[in-house]
């Protein structure tokens, strides 16, 4: 059962940080704990060396042998170690990756009116919105995002994608067409850095014809005191994989690594991928979902495109059968991904508790 409405009216952020108001309300401030301190962040501007791997694609596809084998270690590191990386040289145009994000750019600052056309509701989440989860008196994240379906067909309605700015649609359309392109190529890479057939994790998936992708834009206006709440809290992605195309002046998303929040800094023309729950069941935890947030800061608006690379949704969705030894039997229940991303689309964001209570559970 989901909701079908919000809990309480809901306020636009963005309309928000444009009102010039100097405190922000109560319902955004994030208990101490939370809060993007310097206590509990690596970033020092200007002057932080650690940055999650940034990895060359061009030599998988080369003559070099060598290469090749270098570039699939490399990702088999990054996917156990991080969770996260960026990869460049990865076949999608940069101009159409710019396109796509000055697009949505251009959709976010028309008039409210515009984008209240497309206002959405828990019961799909397709379309604009301002939080994430249903629970009333939530503390809420200072971001709105749109959300819409591209994968599969049955689920594509170009009606409930913006009409204004002209060529969004058709971007999006594009765009959509070649990350999920690379979500396939990065699939195959994880499948063989597995000890699986190269067309193991697209298979478990159902197949390129009925994975699911969806795109959620997300919108973080600039906050004037940043340091009392999050852009977006700290969250594992539920589904798949996810492939995000972040802001090109903008910082924000930060990575939870050893005990503390690691600030990506976005390298040109990359994208930031990153495993999602699904891909830690299937691989029986060999690779985790890693959690992840965003802080927001007071002089400049962010946005991001997270592409969600998911599994068909009504598929049993459980560790490989060739990962799960007597030494390291199945830790996950059979589960569909209709059924897990209920939770948090009900609690809204809570780290990485979902997956952990598939664990005791079992
Ligand atoms: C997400 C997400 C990160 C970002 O949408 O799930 O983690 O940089 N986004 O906006
Ligand atoms: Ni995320």
């Amino acid at each position: 059962m989901t909701c079908q409405t919000w809990p309480e009216p809901v306020v636009r952020v963005q309309s928000l940080a444009e009102s010039g108001l100097r405190l922000i309300p109560e319902c955004y401030i994030k208990p101490k704990s939370q809060r993007p301190t310097k206590m509990n962040s690596t970033f020092v501007p200007n002057h932080d060396p650690i940055n999650i791997p940034i990895i060359d694609l061009q030599g998988l596809y080369g003559e070099d042998q060598t290469l090749r084998e270098e570039v699939l270690g490399r990702v088999a590191e990054a996917c156990r170690e991080w969770g996260f990386f960026q990869v460049v040289n990865h076949g999608v145009s940069h101009e159409l990756m710019k396109s796509a994000r000055e697009l949505w750019r251009e959709f976010f600052n028309q008039p409210l009116e515009e984008k209240e056309v497309y206002a959405n509701s828990p019961s799909t989440y397709e379309g604009y919105g301002s939080r994430l989860g249903v629970k009333k008196g939530a503390i809420l994240d200072w971001s709105d995002y749109f959300f819409l379906h591209y994968k599969p067909l049955s689920l594509r309605n170009q009606a409930k994608w913006p009409s204004i700015p002209q060529s969004l649609r058709k971007v999006i359309g594009e765009y959509s067409e070649e990350v999920i392109k690379l979500g396939g190529r990065i699939l195959k890479i994880m499948s063989k850095n597995l000890g699986l057939k190269e067309d193991h994790l697209i298979k478990a998936f159902g197949g390129e014809n009925e994975i699911g992708g969806c795109l959620r834009v997300n919108f973080y206006p600039k906050c004037p005191q940043p340091d009392l709440t999050l852009g977006l809290s700290s969250h594992s992605d539920p589904g798949g994989m996810t492939i995000i195309l972040p802001d090109d002046f903008v910082s924000g998303l930060q990575v939870w690594r050893e005990n503390e929040w690691v600030t990506v800094k976005p390298f040109p023309n990359a994208f930031i991928i990153n495993i999602g729950d699904q891909i830690q069941v299937m691989s029986n935890a060999i690779y985790k979902s890693v959690e992840h947030r965003v802080i927001v800061n007071s002089n400049k608006d962010r946005v991001s495109l997270a592409f969600f690379y998911n599994p068909k949704s009504d598929l049993l969705i459980e560790p490989s059968k060739e990962l799960v030894t007597k030494e390291k039997p199945s830790l996950y229940s059979p589960m569909t991904y209709d059924e897990y991303r209920l939770y948090i689309r009900t609690h809204g964001p809570c780290g990485k508790a979902q997956v952990e209570s598939l664990i005791s559970k079992k």
